[in-house]
């Protein structure tokens, strides 16, 4: 069976659903199509903090009207090690920025209704099988939906299919170069049925391992820890997670509220980069291309400014048939994406405690996290990026660098 489209978005996480949005809000078609269930994606526990720009962007598509409502806008970070807090009031140094806690569950629930809503097709349990035909302007996506095969032709594929799809692998390999750094430790994260014992969210550098706090509500916490990377989620009962949170998080005159975990998983941290971010009439956005370790709450963000300047090269192209913006795709979104791999990689060796160091870089650390919680400018620095860069073309060229 075959059917023809514009623009065929393989995956129904945040790139491709926010991609289908910004596409229709310029009259343009897609279909979108992802291999598990709604309820499934629906259920998906991951990103919680959502910069400025992402805000902004899900506010412009029109599904930013929950977000309002139950979101909790973050103005600040507290930096806790030796037992002693600091606060980065990130707004304050970056000219009143701020961040949202919204989860990403939730924004994937929002662009669904809203996608069902317009009419425009989201076909759940299709899974892609190929991309073929990428050098010409009438490319192919095969996909299965239970056990029959299909055909979705289009004039543009976006492979928005995380970091296990299929789209990555369909550039040849003597084009797609990959940049990739493992780390020697993993996230295990608990969602918990207990309201935060904070205002904002508590990033933890301790001998025993990193741990953050953060949230999803007034009455849900967001707990994670440093474990091993090979390490089995059977090893952690809930209450050997919690007495590891006590030891890490401790600080004088403070303390953590325990509550049911309804949610447990651990995720191993990764660096990695595929470049070019475009193959003919293949186009890769968010986790297709690109993972962070998530430290720095990039990986959400990066996607959604990868799609929301996708949008844009797409609305032009289809509008004035100018293909300026896709020519320069790859290259702009690449810009951010390595700002967001090095942002990462900072807060990722300032917080974590790497079982590889030695004495000497056991003091670099603590000298890095010294100097960002006394210097104004180091301080600015980290806020700035925290809270993230401007998304518009213009000011990414004000520096001088684009
Ligand atoms: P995905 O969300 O992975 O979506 C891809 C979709 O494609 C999936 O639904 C998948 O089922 C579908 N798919 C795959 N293959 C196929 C196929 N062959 N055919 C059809 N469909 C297919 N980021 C932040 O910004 N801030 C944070 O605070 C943060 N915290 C995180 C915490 C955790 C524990 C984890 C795991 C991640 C976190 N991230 C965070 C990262 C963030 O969740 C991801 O970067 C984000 O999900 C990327 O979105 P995406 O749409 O590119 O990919
Ligand atoms: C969350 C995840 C992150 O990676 C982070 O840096 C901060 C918060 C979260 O899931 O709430």
């Amino acid at each position: 069976m075959s059917e023809r489209t514009q623009v065929a978005i393989v995956g129904a996480g945040p790139a491709g659903l926010l991609l289908g949005a910004l596409l229709h809000r310029h009259g343009l078609e897609s279909v979108i199509l992802e291999a598990r269930s709604r309820e499934y994606i629906e259920a998906r526990i991951r990103a919680g903090v959502l910069e400025q720009g992402t805000v902004d962007v899900l506010r412009e598509v029109g599904v930013g009207e929950r977000m309002d409502r139950e979101g909790l806008v973050h103005s600040g970070i507290y930096l806790r090690f030796d037992g002693s807090s600091h606060h980065i009031p990130m707004s304050e140094l970056t000219g009143g920025r701020s961040v949202m806690i919204y989860g990403q569950t939730e924004i994937v629930k929002d662009l669904v209704a809203h996608r069902l809503q317009t009419g425009m097709p989201l076909r759940f349990e299709c899974h892609a099988v190929t991309v073929d035909r990428l050098s010409s302007d009438q490319p192919v996506v095969r996909y299965s939906q239970g056990g029959t095969d299909h055909e979705l032709e289009c004039n543009i594929i976006a492979g928005c299919d995380g970091f296990h799809g299929v789209c990555r692998g369909a550039i040849p390999a003597d084009v797609l170069h990959v940049w990739e750094r493992e780390y020697p430790f993993a996230w295990l994260g608990i969602l918990a049925d207990v309201g935060p014992s904070t205002d904002e969210l508590i990033y933890a550098q301790h001998e025993q391992g990193f741990a953050l706090h953060s949230m999803r509500s007034l009455k849900v916490s967001r707990l994670y820890i440093q474990v091993e990377p090979d390490d089995d989620i059977a090893n952690w009962s809930d209450q050997r997670v919690w007495d590891q949170l006590h030891a890490r998080l401790a600080s004088e005159g403070w303390e953590l509220n325990e509550g049911p975990v309804l949610e447990k998983s651990i995720t191993p941290m990764r660096s990695f980069v595929a470049e070019p971010m475009r193959y003919g009439s293949l186009f890769l956005a968010g986790d297709a291309a690109h993972i962070v370790p998530p430290t720095g709450a990039k990986g959400l963000n990066l996607a959604v400014a990868d799609v929301t300047m996708l949008g844009e090269g797409l609305v032009e192209y289809f509008g004035s048939g100018s293909d300026a913006g896709l020519q320069e795709y790859s290259d702009r979104c690449l810009r951010r994406v390595w700002r967001a791999q090095h942002f990462s990689w900072f807060m990722t060796t300032m917080l974590h405690t790497n079982p590889r160091d030695d004495d000497y870089g056991r003091r670099l650390q603590r000298s890095q996290l010294d100097y960002v919680c006394s210097s104004q400018a180091a301080a600015a620095s980290l806020a700035e990026n925290y809270v993230g860069l401007p998304l518009t073309r213009a000011s990414a060229t004000a520096l001088g660098n684009g």
